[in-house]
C-alpha cells in the first residue's frame, strides 16, 4: 500500500498517513512557465495499491486536474490499483439538469477520474449520494457525521432542535436528529412566491426557545446557512449553531458567519481553513481517522 497526497490539503494527508502510521510518499509537483502542472512519482509503485489523496476543493480546476495526472502517473507506473481520496468532491452541485442546455458536472467529473485510471474512489458527504452511481467502479462513500456528532453532542446542548438549512437537506438533518437523542427537526423552505419578487423563507416547526443546529454539506459563501439562523432568531431560537462537513468559505463566508449570529460554527478539515480565515467562534474537527480507517 503507497499513499500519496496532492497539494490541496497536505496537512490533511499527513494526518491520514500518520494514522495508518506510514510516510507519504515522495512525488515531484512542477508548474511550466505556462502554468501547466508536471508531476512524477519519486519510487516504484510497480504492483501497488496506491491511494491518493486530493480534495477538490478551491482552486477546483487545478486541484481536479492535478488529481487526473496524478492518477494518470500511477496508471502509467503500472500500480496495480490506484484509489482517489477525494474528501471533498468539487463540481457535485451540478448533478442534474435543471434547465436546457445545462452540463451535468458532477458526472463530468466522474467520467474524467474513471478514464484517467482511477479503481476504486473514497469520498466524504456528497453533495447527493447518487454521485457514487455515477462512477462503474467500487465507491466508499464515508460520512463525516460521527465527528461531527459527537461533538454536538460533548456539548450537552438543551431543547435542542436540528435545522434543515433547505428541502434536499432533510434527510441529513434527520439522520443527526435522531442519532442527538431523537430530537425534533425543522424544515426552512425557500420559496418565490412570484417572478421577480424575492425569496421568502418559512420554518416549517418549532424553534421558539430552543437551541438549533442547522446541518448542511457544505458552507460555501455562507448566505443559505446565515439566511436560515436569521430566520430561526426571528422565529424565537435562542441560540443557533451552524454545523457542516466542508468548509468552502468563498467570500463574503468569513464575514456572514463571524458577524455573531451563531453561537459557534463547526466544520471539518476536509478542505483546508487558512489561519485569516479563522474566527473566534469557528471549531474546525478532524476527520483523518475516518479516512484512515476505510482506506
Ligand atoms: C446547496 O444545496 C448546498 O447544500 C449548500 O446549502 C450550499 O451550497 C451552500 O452555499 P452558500 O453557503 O453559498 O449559500
Amino acid at each position: 500500500l503507497r499513499l500519496f497526497s496532492g497539494s490541496a490539503n497536505v496537512p490533511f494527508s499527513q494526518e491520514v498517513a500518520r494514522y495508518l502510521g506510514m510516510e507519504l510518499g515522495p512525488m515531484i509537483r512542477k508548474r511550466f512557465a505556462d502554468g501547466e502542472l508536471y508531476i512524477q512519482i519519486q519510487e516504484s509503485i510497480r504492483g501497488c495499491d496506491v491511494y491518493l489523496i486530493q480534495p477538490t476543493c478551491h482552486p477546483v480546476n487545478d486541484n481536479l486536474m492535478e488529481l487526473l495526472i496524478m492518477i494518470d502517473a500511477c496508471r502509467r507506473a503500472s500500480a496495480r490499483q490506484i484509489t482517489a481520496v477525494i474528501p471533498y468532491y468539487g463540481y457535485a452541485r451540478a448533478d442534474r439538469k435543471t434547465a436546457g442546455r445545462e452540463s451535468i458536472t458532477a458526472k463530468l467529473v466522474a467520467n474524467l477520474i474513471t478514464q484517467a485510471g482511477a479503481n476504486r474512489i473514497v469520498a466524504m458527504d456528497l453533495h447527493s449520494a447518487q454521485i457514487q452511481g455515477y462512477f462503474d467502479i467500487p465507491f466508499d462513500h464515508v460520512y463525516g457525521s460521527p465527528v461531527l456528532i459527537n461533538y454536538l453532542a460533548s456539548k450537552q446542548l438543551a431543547d435542542l432542535v436540528v435545522v434543515s438549512p433547505d428541502v434536499g437537506g432533510v434527510a441529513r438533518a434527520r439522520a443527526f436528529a435522531k442519532k442527538l437523542d431523537d430530537a425534533p427537526l425543522a424544515i426552512i423552505d425557500k420559496r418565490r412566491q412570484a417572478h421577480n419578487v424575492a425569496e421568502v423563507l418559512n420554518v416549517i416547526g418549532d424553534v421558539e426557545g430552543k437551541t438549533a443546529v442547522l446541518v448542511d454539506d457544505m458552507i460555501d459563501t455562507g448566505g443559505t446557512i446565515t439566511e436560515g439562523a436569521k430566520l430561526l432568531r426571528e422565529q424565537g431560537a435562542r441560540q443557533v449553531y451552524a454545523c457542516a462537513t466542508h468548509a468552502v468559505f468563498s467570500p463574503p463566508a468569513i464575514e456572514r458567519l463571524s458577524s455573531g449570529i451563531f453561537e459557534e460554527v463547526i466544520v471539518t478539515n476536509t478542505i483546508p481553513v487558512p489561519e485569516d480565515h479563522r474566527f473566534a467562534q469557528l471549531t474546525v474537527l478532524s476527520v483523518a481517522n475516518l479516512i484512515g480507517e476505510t482506506i
